[in-house]
């Protein structure tokens, strides 16, 4: 059987990450796991039962009740998130929710409970996952790391064409202002910041499109089989 490894895509928001690892997964034939989504699906529960994420024991008391898993789906030809049993892929994407998820994300006890179903979903290889730790904490001994990053102007513009279809009151500021403000958060936190691991591969997509970077990382899974 051929050899299965674990690949880590990291890097600051919107910049291609869950594009590459979906199309990586699919020419391997691996699973892809979106990791901000837990965090997102989180964030959307918290919200929605007006969670005081201040408060210790309210979190606590939260993860016990808040139940993730991902579903294949045929049709969209991704795995996709369900929250005690509410498909809530499409719905995390908000800009509500994108607006608190950095905050939600840096509470120790949320990201325990979330790497903790992560490393589980690795243990049989094969997979690719995309975030913010997973090179340097979900799994450190990956066998191929890449760390994304393109110029902002290019970030904004590529988010803001992927929220307008959703939301067309959404503005190229708001868009702009959100995604400096998680990149802050999610690169100043306590807790497993956003770093390049020091064995990761640097990608930067400004300049290239889908399939020169998709090239680029299939040659970097070659090196690695
Ligand atoms: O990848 P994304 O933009 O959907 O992630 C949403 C937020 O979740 C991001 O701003 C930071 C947080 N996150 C994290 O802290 N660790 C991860 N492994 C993935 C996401």
């Amino acid at each position: 059987m051929a050899k299965k490894i674990i690949i880590t895509i990291d890097g600051w928001s919107s910049c291609g990450k869950s594009t590459l690892a979906k199309q990586l997964a699919k020419s391997l034939g691996y699973v892809y796991i979106d990791s901000g989504a837990m965090y997102r699906a989180i964030t959307l529960y918290f919200l929605r039962n007006h969670i005081d994420w201040t408060d210790a024991k309210e979190v606590a008391d939260a993860l016990e009740n808040i139940h993730l898993h991902f579903e294949y789906n045929p049709k969209s030809e991704q795995s996709e998130i369900f929250l005690n049993e509410e498909n809530v892929e499409y719905v995390i994407r908000d800009l509500v929710v994108a607006e608190k998820v950095s905050d939600v994300a840096s509470i120790a006890s949320v990201r325990t409970f979330a790497v903790a179903q992560q490393q589980k979903m690795g243990a049989g290889k094969g997979i690719v996952m995309d975030g913010r730790d997973i090179g340097t904490t979900v799994f450190p001994d990956a066998a191929l790391k890449i760390f994304m990053t393109a110029d902002i102007p290019v970030r904004v513009e590529r988010r803001y064409k992927e929220m307008i279809e959703k939301n067309p009151n959404v503005t190229m500021e708001e868009v702009k202002a959100n995604l400096e403000m998680r990149d802050h958060i999610d690169s100043h936190r306590e807790v497993s910041p956003l770093r390049m691991a020091t064995d990761a591969v640097l990608l930067d997509n400004t300049q290239i499109d889908m399939l020169e970077q998709l090239d680029i990382a299939l040659k970097l899974v070659a090196k690695r089989l």
